[in-house]
């Protein structure tokens, strides 16, 4: 998986010299409440397990992965970024990409999630990925914001993906020829 820069920041592979960061990230609860089970990590071996199993929840696409996002010059950790296969819910045969967003709340609010993700959705479309889906809790206001600053198209509420009900947004590559 090669490494992506943007403006203000580099997208490269996790190692494990990321598991701290990364789980200082989701031990905060107004980041891990967004995500999964939603709740915090209480322990660095959970962001290490995490890190191991990287390469397959990223999906067989060589594109496709899951980056450490950090600030281009310091390095510093501004949390995880995504373009990942997204699991379909039972009787949902459908073979997406998801773009998606994870930063440390000292990131919010610079404009760092837009300018990551658009960075991925290009990576996607580049790669022939035909359409690109994120999926949001109903209540995250936050990043159906993202959503909405890339042009994804808002497709409601839909149990399409995750077997669960989220709000979910797509953005086709429409070809120039
Ligand atoms: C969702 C999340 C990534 C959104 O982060 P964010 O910083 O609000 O989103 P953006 O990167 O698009 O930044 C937009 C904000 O930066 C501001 N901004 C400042 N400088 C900017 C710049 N140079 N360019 C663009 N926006 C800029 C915008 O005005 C906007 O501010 P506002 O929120 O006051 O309207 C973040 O809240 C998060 O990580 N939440 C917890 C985890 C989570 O919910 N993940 C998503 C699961 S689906």
């Amino acid at each position: 998986m090669d490494v992506i820069e943007t403006e203000r920041l580099v997208l490269r592979p996790f190692t494990q010299d990321d598991a701290p960061a990364l789980f200082e990230l989701f031990s905060l609860p107004e980041v891990a409440r967004w995500s999964g089970t939603g709740q915090p990590m209480t322990d660095v071996s959970e962001a290490i397990a995490r890190i191991e199993r990287m390469p397959e929840r990223a999906g067989g696409h060589p594109a496709a992965g899951l980056f450490a996002t950090v600030r281009r010059g310091t390095g510093a950790f501004v949390g995880m970024t995504l373009l990942v296969r997204i699991p379909s819910s039972a009787g949902n045969d459908r073979e997406d990409h998801e773009i998606g967003w994870h930063l440390h709340p000292d990131a919010w609010g610079h404009g760092y999630a837009t300018e990551a993700a658009t960075a991925l959705v290009q990576r996607g479309f580049d790669a022939g990925m035909p359409r690109l889906v994120a999926v949001t809790n109903p209540d995250n206001i936050r990043s159906q914001a993202v959503c909405h600053r890339l042009g994804m198209t808002d497709l409601g509420l839909t149990s399409d993906w995750y077997d669960r009900e989220l709000r979910a947004f797509s953005l086709d590559h429409r070809r120039c020829d």
